[in-house]
């Protein structure tokens, strides 16, 4: 299945009562962070299309590469329900400053759809949000293997 098929949507139009509610599933997800060895936990919160939340959290690994940042946890867990088309993500860690996803984390968003927002959080839970498409401008996607 594909990801995608939104029409496009000014940043920030996540209704309220859902970002409430997404910017709190995501600091509930990150006490569930498993990181005994960055000792940095991070939570994410996905919202579908259809309005279902799906939370993740960082899962570390003694072979450490094998680690999964939250936001990846939270897609698949999201993909393996059979959703595909997201409108938004908030991301919640411990720090003072915003965060941010990771490259790896932003090329895994974008294979899902260009066009969605991101709330990045403080720890204080103060957030800005960004469209998918600045954070990962000039992206390489599913619809490019069709240019060939
Ligand atoms: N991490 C995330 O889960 N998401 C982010 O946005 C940044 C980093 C995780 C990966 C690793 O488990 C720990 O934070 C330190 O990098």
């Amino acid at each position: 299945m594909e990801g995608g098929g939104q029409q496009p949507r000014p940043p920030g139009q996540t209704p309220g009562e859902h970002l409430q509610l997404l910017l709190h599933r995501s600091r509930e997800a990150k006490n569930c962070a498993y990181c005994p060895y960055s000792r940095f936990p991070v939570g994410a919160a996905l919202l579908t299309a259809g309005g279902e939340i799906f939370s993740g959290c960082n899962v570390e690994n003694a072979c450490y590469s094998l680690g999964v940042c939250a936001e990846r946890t939270a897609i698949q867990k999201a993909i393996s329900e059979g959703h595909t088309s997201f409108r938004a993500m908030a991301i919640a860690s411990d720090i003072g400053d915003f965060i941010t996803p990771c490259g790896a984390c932003r090329q895994v968003m974008r294979e899902f759809g260009t066009d969605w927002d991101i709330y990045l959080t403080k720890a204080d839970g103060t957030y800005i949000v960004k469209r998918l498409e600045e954070l990962l401008p000039l992206s390489f996607g599913p619809e490019d293997l069709k240019k060939m």
